[in-house]
């Protein structure tokens, strides 16, 4: 991919030379803008815009057909400039560089930037598209479709791709930072895309022995670790892998198992499941800044084995939930371990999702999908199973 800012104004690879900035008239300037040709940036009526398929805090996303190519299909997301006063808004140029830096088959792969012409209709603001492969499904989509059922194969392999994804861009020293069911893409063969590297950052291990200090306000709500509720702001990858952990209890589930609505009830309900905040289970947790301000509940006893066997009946799928979900992020697995876990290793073997998805030709995206069940779930229960069907080596999908 090659996308720059093309700042230089009198680049040859102009055919016209502007004329000298202080003798330009604005109607001068309007006509210069309009007629300016930015080598490494297309213009977005390559593609023709299809359906809108997601409203992302940042913008919306839309399905694209590539009019050189119509079999090949895009998504176009938005750059949102409405509150820039600067120019290109940071956020997306951080975005953009770690897209360019991740190439694996499990992080949804950046084509290109493209832009609209600026024109007077346009009040000559060009305005800025991400193309990506375009992927007919997401993760929070499927869940949301009764019709779709994983059998426990395909919930393998969907957790190992995942699992492979952060591995890859841990690796890489990215932190993710907002993993929930909606930011998993799917293709139609299956293929697994990490996907919304919108809050995503660089990270190492903090320098000269000092801690870093990465911003606390990050990562949806239902899907954020512990030590981000408590304000922690020198952490790392377990905070992606506390998200891991709560999407793949609702692989089973069908809808997020922890759904606060403020910080402090996010805290409660993660204590209910995985028991009391303290040093004798966090050594440490006591330096947190928030630890003694948050009134969090005493004595509560771990119940995530407990909560989750009636959804998950494999046993080495609770294990491996239980050591996702641990308050310590210390102790909380890495994606390493997680994947060289029994769960992957024992029959049924993880298996390809191609075959159950092409039962399902309608893309299905979180945006186009009635809301998730359980928004008004009671505080300290997970949703409640409500019809079981198909029978599957002994395991039961639930659906809600
Ligand atoms: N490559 C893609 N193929 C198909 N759909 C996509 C693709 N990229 C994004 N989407 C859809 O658009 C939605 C929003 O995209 P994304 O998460 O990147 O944007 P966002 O503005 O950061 O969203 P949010 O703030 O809600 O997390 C995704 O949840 C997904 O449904
Ligand atoms: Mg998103």
């Amino acid at each position: 991919m090659s996308f720059k800012m093309q700042t230089n104004v009198s680049s040859r690879e102009n055919n016209h030379n502007p004329p000298h900035s202080t003798m330009m008239t604005i109607r001068e300037k309007e006509e210069y803008i309009s007629n300016f040709n930015f080598p490494f940036c297309d213009e977005s009526t390559k593609y023709e815009k299809v359906a809108k398929i997601g409203q992302g805090t940042f913008g919306e996303v839309f399905k694209a057909r590539d009019k050189s190519n119509p079999k090949k299909f895009v998504a176009m997301k938005k750059v949102l400039m409405e509150n820039e006063k600067e120019g290109f808004p940071i956020t997306a140029l951080r975005e953009i560089r770690i897209l360019q830096l991740l190439k694996h088959e499990n992080v949804v792969n950046l084509i290109e930037i493209c832009r609209t012409k600026a024109s007077q209709a346009n009040r000559y603001r060009s305005t800025f598209y991400l193309v990506f492969d375009f992927c007919e499904h997401d993760l929070a989509g499927l869940l949301s479709n009764v019709n779709v059922k994983f059998s426990l194969g395909e919930i393998k392999k969907v957790m190992q791709q995942l699992l492979n994804g952060l591995y890859y861009i841990h690796s890489n020293k990215i932190l993710h930072r907002d993993m929930k069911a909606a930011n998993v893409l799917i293709t139609k063969n299956g293929v697994l895309k990490l996907a919304d590297f919108g809050l995503a950052r660089a990270f190492s291990s903090s320098k000269n022995g000092q801690p870093n200090r990465f911003t606390n306000r990050v990562v949806t709500l239902w899907y954020r670790p512990p030590e981000l509720l408590l304000g922690e702001r020198n952490y790392g990858p377990p905070v992606d892998l506390w998200g891991a952990g709560c999407i793949m209890a609702e692989m089973w589930t069908r809808s997020p198992i922890m759904q606060g609505n403020s910080e402090h009830q996010q805290l409660t309900l993660i204590s209910q499941l995985c028991g009391s905040i303290n040093p004798q289970v966090w050594p440490g947790v006591e330096n947190l800044e928030l630890y003694k301000k948050m009134d969090l509940p005493p004595s509560q006893k771990r119940k995530v084995r407990e909560r989750l066997k009636p959804y998950l009946k494999d046993p080495y799928a609770i294990d491996l939930l239980d050591k996702l979900l641990v308050l310590d992020p210390n102790k909380r697995a890495d994606s390493d371990t997680a994947l060289n876990h029994d769960f992957f290793w024992t029959d049924p073997m993880p298996c390809e999702l191609g075959n159950m998805l092409a039962n399902h030709t309608q893309s299905m995206f979180e945006f186009l999908a009635p809301p998730r069940r359980g928004t008004q779930m009671r505080h300290h229960s997970l949703p409640r199973p409500t019809t079981s069907t198909v029978q599957d080596s002994g395991y039961q999908d639930r659906v809600f």
